[in-house]
């Protein structure tokens, strides 16, 4: 049995995981911890966490999967005497991104670049703990495939970059996974400006929103404008015979400005419905092809662009497709569970790997708080009262008699949804709603179920 941390430090995002072998012991977000969305940052928070949820500690650790992305400037072998002149001019630590400093290195070997015991002894870690680097987007899509019991299907990845892609097409076919776009020999290859997700990330800017926070906002507006200015996104957009997506900008400032340009005078829900229609558009087309070349009808979806349910629902409704998995954690807090898989993956090999595959149950892989929410909840106010055990049933009553009602049950969720486990509910006839739905409520009902950890 090997007892297995996986830590992803990005810039958005961070997250850790504890594995004992395939048995998922714990799984936990920095967002959730320190109380902002889509925190990055060294989730020296989430480590404590995880190993405290299993009870274990960090020397049982054997093996350490990290992604690679964000390190401190000093861990680089390339850097060594960064923390020292940090120090001696008094200026904050700065973080480089692992694959970036491998592509300027013109290697493949992160440990030629990187101080992996300075890496362990920074996060704690035993020295004697194994150390594996996961590849980005082979970590979106492997549990796509390894939560499913499919015999075949399409594994596609999007996001806004990682490990010098923005998307990874694999073909999974007795037994074996095939890729055909997106794994390390693309790591060394001029980076392709075709990301949909950063185009999309392009107008989330443009209409006044946080780039990569708040992109959720354009697809809920999408559904109040018309599509104005799809053509002009289309006129620089095309595809190849595989599927695989491209565009005519020479570069991401390129493309951002003109995107910004272009929204310009347009309302924020013509632009926001331009840009989800383009996307929908491009992605079925290009999933589409992938599917018929490779005569596959399941899909595995993972990536943050994934996060965007009317893009998912498009993919569901097209009729390509069978069945349909979009990874719970699709964006780069879910490269803990996929880096670890591929670790067993390499460990085991093919055959042995596809054995231990199951069908996702639940991602309520946080902690539990027990015995101790219900009398915690009661003592912010008076009026907050347990209402029900079944949670469906007596949720949408309250809803429906324009209460506001909080659900807490299970273990924390893993991912940026509310699937069930955690959440507050106001109805949309409460006048009080946009100021705070909890603070104004007149019943705060919670559902516990207890919850073990094996
Ligand atoms: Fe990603």
């Amino acid at each position: 049995m090997t007892t297995i941390l996986a830590i992803h430090f990005g810039i958005h995002d961070s997250a850790a995981a504890l594995f004992e072998d395939y048995a998922m012991l714990a799984a936990v977000q920095r967002e959730r911890l320190v109380r902002q969305k889509k925190a990055g940052g060294a989730p020296q928070e989430c480590i404590a966490e995880v190993l405290s949820i299993a009870g274990l500690r960090l020397e049982n650790i054997d093996a350490v999967v990290f992604s690679r992305a964000e390190f401190t400037r000093h861990l680089y072998k390339t850097d060594p005497l960064r923390r020292i002149r940090d120090l001696v001019r008094g200026s904050r630590e700065t973080t480089r991104d692992l694959s970036t400093v491998m592509v300027k290195a013109g290697t493949d070997n992160p440990f030629d670049v990187l101080n992996t015991e300075g890496v362990l002894r920074f996060f704690g870690l035993p020295s004697k703990a194994s150390v594996f680097f996961s590849n980005h987007h082979f970590a979106h899509a492997l549990p796509s495939l390894f939560y499913t019991d499919w015999n075949d299907a399409l594994l596609y990845t999007a996001d806004g970059a990682g490990d010098n892609v923005n998307y990874s097409h694999r073909i999974f076919k007795d037994g074996e996974i095939t890729t055909l776009f997106g794994d390390d020999r693309w790591l060394h290859k001029p980076y392709r400006i075709d990301s949909l997700a950063r185009a999309y990330a392009n107008v989330t800017e443009a209409l006044g929103f946080r780039p990569l926070h708040h992109e959720g906002k354009v697809t809920g507006l999408a559904a109040y404008g018309e599509p104005s200015l799809k053509s002009d996104f289309q006129s620089h957009f095309s595809f190849d015979e595989n599927g695989l997506i491209t565009s005519d900008f020479p570069n991401g400032t390129v493309m951002r400005d003109h995107i910004m340009t272009l929204c310009e005078g347009c309302s924020r829900e013509d632009a926001a419905a331009s840009v989800q229609e383009f996307v929908e558009d491009m992605i079925l087309e290009s999933v589409g092809r992938l599917m018929e070349t490779n005569q596959v009808r399941k899909l595995g979806l993972s990536g943050g662009l994934f996060a965007n349910v009317k893009l998912n629902q498009r993919l569901v409704e097209s009729g390509a497709v069978d069945e349909i998995f979009i990874v719970p954690p699709m964006g780069d807090e879910g490269l803990v569970v996929g880096g670890v898989l591929q670790f067993l993956l390499e460990r085991d090999g093919s055959e042995g790997w596809l054995d231990n595959r199951y069908r996702l149950e639940d991602v309520y892989w946080g902690r539990a708080f027990g015995d101790a929410t219900g009398p915690r909840l009661m003592g912010f106010s008076p009026k907050i009262k347990k209402v029900s055990d079944s949670p469906v049933a007596s949720t949408a009553a309250l809803l429906n008699a324009g209460k506001a009602v909080a659900i807490v049950s299970q273990r924390m969720e893993f991912g940026p949804r509310a699937l069930g486990a955690r959440t507050i509910m106001a109805s949309p006839q409460r006048r009080d709603i946009n100021e705070s739905p909890v603070k104004n409520s007149n019943t705060v009902g919670w559902h516990r179920v207890s919850a073990n950890l094996k």
